[in-house]
């Protein structure tokens, strides 16, 4: 594995693969590396001849006070979690790689950014959409992983690729799991063994309100005070959304039917853990 921090090396090096007709697969992450990194990095080299991933802190997607100068950083660790899973190309540019001065043209994101992380996190998603559109052209993937984790971003991206007739593939994989159902996130390390021990109520609250639905439950305000209920009584957490969504849309439903999402967020002392499950109804 080639580890890169410059945008014209990494050019480079791809222009080579690419003259040979190679497929490249493209992981974009912030780093700290678990597995559900993991999971999107092997499907890349299940499905593609070359896989690149790149690991940068965007300071475009944080706020003025959220966790940039905090987030968790170890690019000796990565790389070698990177190359086991056999990575080609491991993309770690400087934030003045990047953006060697402020970006003269910003991207807006107008479609469903009202709801979930996009309403907490004011223009999250439009510094997401700003530094993948440059990763996208630099790479110039012929298919890029997402985690469904993060379904939210998925829908905002499948938006980007389509909007902007970005020749790429998206491929949404499947959430990756700690053994007691906590989504496997960067920010779990920031938990305190107490709270460690609380998160996985979110999922275990998520998959109660998915038999719920499932055995016909169809009120929303029902399935959202159940899954509140038990956050509020099992966890110290402080929840900043439970909301249900319709899947990729976005949008709210009158009824729960076709492809929906219960999608959760809950702050605790030093982590702010998202997660959720999309149902597919009838
Ligand atoms: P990051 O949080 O590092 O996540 C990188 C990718 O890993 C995302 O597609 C995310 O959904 C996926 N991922 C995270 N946890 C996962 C899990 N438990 N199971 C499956 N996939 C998981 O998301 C970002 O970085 C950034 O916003 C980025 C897209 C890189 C733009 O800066």
């Amino acid at each position: 594995m080639k580890i890169i921090a410059t945008i014209s090396d990494l050019k480079q090096h791809l222009k080579k693969e690419k003259v040979n007709g190679s497929t490249i697969g493209f992981v974009p992450t912030m780093g700290f590396l678990h597995e559900g990194h993991v999971s999107l990095m092997e499907a890349s080299k299940k499905e593609n001849d070359v896989s690149v991933i790149s690991i940068f802190v965007n300071p475009l997607q944080f706020g003025p006070n959220e966790d940039f100068e905090s987030y968790p950083r170890d690019l000796e660790r990565d790389a070698r979690i990177a190359e086991n899973a056999g990575v080609d190309f491991l993309f770690a540019p400087l934030p003045e790689e990047m953006y060697p001065a402020r970006p003269s043209i910003s991207i807006h994101v107008k479609d469903r950014v009202d709801v979930l992380c996009g309403s907490k996190r004011e223009g999250h998603f439009d510094g997401v959409a700003a530094v993948l559109t440059k990763l996208f052209n630099i790479v110039q993937p012929d298919r890029v992983y997402f985690g469904l984790k993060d379904a939210q971003q998925v829908a905002v991206v499948d938006g980007l690729i389509n909007d902007f007739n970005i020749p790429v593939e998206l491929r949404a994989m499947p959430t990756i799991r700690e053994e007691d159902g906590l989504a496997k996130s960067s920010r779990n390390v920031r938990l305190s063994p107490d709270e460690r021990e609380m998160a996985p109520v979110i999922y275990q609250s998520l998959k109660w309100a998915e038999e719920a639905a499932k055995n016909g439950v169809g009120d929303e305000a029902a399935l959202i005070s159940g899954i509140k209920e038990r956050i509020e009584n099992e966890t110290s957490g402080e929840i900043d959304y439970i909301e249900i969504y319709s899947y990729p849309s976005l949008k709210k439903m009158d009824v729960l039917e076709g492809k929906f999402i219960i999608a959760a967020a809950v702050k605790f002392s030093d982590a702010r853990l998202i997660d959720n499950i999309i149902i597919s109804a009838g």
